[in-house]
């Protein structure tokens, strides 16, 4: 095995985000790949994508990963932990970036389709990744095995962003988003945008105890461990990994510690 091969393994991941949401992908992988390093990126001056044009998220997408991808002696990996930037740029990152691994993240469907007998299925997403075609696609897949609703949540990532992931304002936007639906029997809630996780308990307060809340975070880190095994890229160190959190809103800094920690 040559020097550049076995450095490389040991270079460092990066995990991108319009946000502090995608710190709910990190910490998944972190748990599962602690001797990594992970250059975690959070776009919060432009947050929130899901309003944008897909062209707008594809070009600072492409700005934030050109720099990461410049950073240091290079990365290893992409990983988008955004639903959103997942949808409108992911195409296009993996035409641009042929030689590492590229992982995104979509709309937990699949688990929450494939639970139980045909059951009844909302799921919370960016108005993007609502209109998105990726999302039709991965719906129609499902559609005859459960009754799928997609949720365009504009607004719903903001409570998250701002770092406020409780309180009266999120509890009264969580009952109007859900007053259509607690007629019904619903069997699992997806969280389709990776700021939703930190407002979990507040959707568990608005929806009730029955449904099943999912999210991609954990399947999104379980990808990216196998791609990075196929590929031969795990890291050999036995040391803990660092985690190194950027944000263009270097202020963000103190909240992504805190909602790591979470
Ligand atoms: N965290 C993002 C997602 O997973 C997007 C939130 C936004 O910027 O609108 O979709």
């Amino acid at each position: 095995m040559s020097n550049s091969e076995i450095e490389k393994r040991n270079l460092p991941i990066a995990c991108f985000d319009s946000g502090v949401g995608g710190l709910s992908v990190l910490r998944e992988a972190v748990k599962l790949m602690p001797e990594e390093d992970f250059l975690f990126f959070g776009d919060s001056a432009n947050a929130p994508y899901g309003t944008k044009t897909v062209k707008q998220i594809q070009d600072l997408t492409m700005k934030h990963i050109a720099r990461l991808a410049q950073t240091g002696d290079g990365i290893k990996a992409i990983v988008i932990a955004c639903n959103t930037a997942t949808s409108a740029a992911i195409g296009l990152l993996r035409e641009t970036y042929t030689d590492i691994p590229v992982v995104g993240i979509e709309p937990a469907v699949k688990p929450a389709a494939l639970m139980g007998e045909h059951p009844r299925v909302l799921a919370l997403m960016t108005p993007l990744t609502a209109k998105g075609g990726k999302l039709k696609t991965l719906i129609d897949r499902y559609k005859d095995h459960a009754d799928i609703t997609a949720l365009g949540c504009p607004g719903l990532m903001e409570f998250a962003e701002s770092g406020q992931t409780e309180g009266e304002e999120v509890d009264r936007y969580l009952q109007d988003l859900f007053a259509p639906y607690l007629s019904e029997k619903i069997d699992a809630v997806v969280l389709g945008c990776t700021h939703y996780p930190f407002l979990k308990e507040a959707i568990r307060k608005a929806i009730g105890d029955g449904p099943a809340i999912i999210d991609g975070g954990a399947g999104t880190a379980r990808e990216l461990h196998r791609r990075l095994e196929e590929e031969d890229l795990l890291s050999d160190r036995t040391r803990p990994g660092h985690v190194t959190l950027l944000d263009s809103q270097p202020e963000k800094i103190e909240l992504m510690k805190r909602l790591l920690a979470q």
